[in-house]
């Protein structure tokens, strides 16, 4: 495939097609050492349309090879979200050979003055996820009485000994099971009077993860939670932690939490099939929001995804609660290689600015600082001369402001603009430890060990000129301020 032109707004380490819209990322898996990563794709426009599934494949999550598109629309209708799993024991009867690949997705079916329909379809490949061919059956999955009946995210239940389905059904998840793929039964519903329901639940992901620490494990539930005007976050995910014995889930609590405090984080799921001896819970997630994803700045091709992450538990010291931490898988440690810049042992002063000169095109910024007294702490990303991003730190509240305002082109979207805003966990207010991800259109912040992330796109015309740190009202101990760069 010939090299992809580097337009402006066209990040270098994130994924985003060379042609036309994308949206959620779907049937992620890992098989025959390659990250395969496909997604809704309108390959005739820039904007949403008739959704097809494209596809990308990685060695190492960073580099990625775009193919040719995994599946057209057909007479069940257009190919919405859904998952893709490893058949390793030929539960299906399509691999009596050898293992491959099976996608199950969404039939959206939706013809003028006829209510949508949306049914579960399955597909499946010899060779790799190039080619693919759609069950004679489908679909095997239809809708009782909800038009809203999508996004199935499907793994293999050990205990159980069968497939697992979770579906976003309207306002809840109902979990189906399955011995094949192709037959599936209703095992229960989860969200009635639980959670936020603020916008229609949509591409849920379930599975377990290990407390950071312990043996003990938890099951988290995935759900992320469409548009809605009366909210300015837009579209964004949700998460519950709890139980889950093969047919019913149980949350732990009935709390709201969010797993990313971004606006531009969407519709993540986990990878399928990662080997064990490897062992992580791998996520990416459509780098937009659908309040304005359609009216972002393009050049013939719009969205991207974020940063793969690799998702954890923790139990907070302060209040035992147990909650995600997320973490740039390490593969971006081989990427972002190069000591680009460094400040280490500086007392940041009330007023005064420490410049750290770096022209990049994308970096990975680490901040360690002690002993502040300062109410605030501030880093400005200057794009250029005039446009900027500012990631403040309030001491007294413990807390995250990103200003995106000064950073290019917002006037697509009133909602834009605006601060974002995140508390972090832990108490120790007097000390900061901060990671930024920077590419050509994207921000991403982590925090408070993994525990606060928030992910934003910008517009610059430029990614980086120069940094600059500062301290209002009192003073902090910078330790170290390090810039990453790619060789
Ligand atoms: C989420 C979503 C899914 C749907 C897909 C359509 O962003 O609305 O629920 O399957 O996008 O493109």
């Amino acid at each position: 495939m010939e090299a992809i032109k580097k337009t402006a707004y066209r990040p270098l380490w994130h994924f985003a097609p060379q042609q036309n819209w994308i949206n959620d990322p779907n049937g992620l898996v890992y098989f025959n050492e390659e990250y395969h990563l496909f997604y809704q794709y309108h390959p005739h426009g820039s904007t949403w349309g008739p959704m097809h599934w494209g596809h990308t494949v990685s060695k190492d999550l960073i580099h990625w090879e775009e193919l040719a598109i995994a599946l057209y629309p057909d007479e069940n209708g257009t190919i919405f979200s859904g998952s893709a799993v490893v058949d390793w024991h030929n539960t299906t009867g399509f691999f009596p050979e050898e293992p491959g690949l099976v996608a199950i997705f969404t039939s959206h079916h939706e013809v003028k003055g006829e209510p949508v329909v949306q049914t579960q379809s399955l597909a499946y490949s010899y060779d790799n996820g190039r080619t693919w061919t759609k069950y004679d059956g489908n679909p095997v999955l239809c809708a009782t009485n909800k038009p809203d009946f999508r996004d199935p995210k499907v793994f293999w239940h050990k205990d159980s000994g069968k497939w697992l389905m979770a579906l976003a059904t309207e306002q809840t998840i109902s979990f189906y099971s399955s011995p094949d793929l192709k037959a599936w039964e209703l095992e229960s519903e989860f969200g009635d009077g639980i959670g936020f329901h603020g916008g229609v639940w949509e591409c849920p992901d379930l599975f377990q993860l290990t407390i950071e620490g312990t043996e003990d494990s938890k099951w988290v539930l995935l759900v992320s939670v469409g548009d809605n005007p009366d909210y300015q976050e837009g579209s964004r995910t949700q998460y519950f932690v709890g139980q889950f014995d093969g047919s019913v889930f149980t949350p732990d609590d009935d709390e709201i939490r969010w797993l990313d405090f971004g606006r531009d984080n969407y519709a993540g799921v986990s990878f399928s099939d990662i080997p064990e001896a490897d062992g992580r819970r791998i996520y990416t997630a459509w780098m937009s929001n659908w309040r304005y994803a359609n009216h972002v700045p393009s050049n013939g091709w719009r969205g991207s995804m974020t940063a793969a992450r690799t998702l954890g538990l923790k139990r907070l010291e302060e209040n035992g609660e147990i909650v995600i931490v997320q973490h740039p898988v390490k593969e971006l440690g081989t990427y972002f290689s190069r000591v680009a810049a460094e400040a280490k042992g500086l007392l940041l002063t009330d007023g005064r600015k420490e410049v750290i000169d770096c022209s990049l095109e994308a970096f990975d910024l680490r901040l360690e600082a002690v002993q502040i007294e300062a109410r605030e702490l501030g880093i400005i990303i200057h794009h250029n001369e005039e446009q900027y991003t500012t990631i403040q730190y309030s001491s007294a509240e413990h807390a995250i402001t990103l200003l995106r305002k000064h950073a290019g082109p917002n006037d697509f979207s009133d909602m834009f603009a605006q601060p974002q805003h995140m508390k972090l966990h832990g108490s120790a207010s007097d000390r900061l430890s901060l990671r930024i991800l920077a590419d050509a259109a994207s921000i991403e912040l982590f925090l408070a060990d993994g525990s606060a992330a928030m992910t934003s796109l910008i517009f610059p015309d430029q990614t980086c000129r120069r940094i600059t740190l500062y301290a209002l009202d009192g003073t902090a101990q910078l330790v170290s301020c390090t810039v990453l760069a790619a060789e």
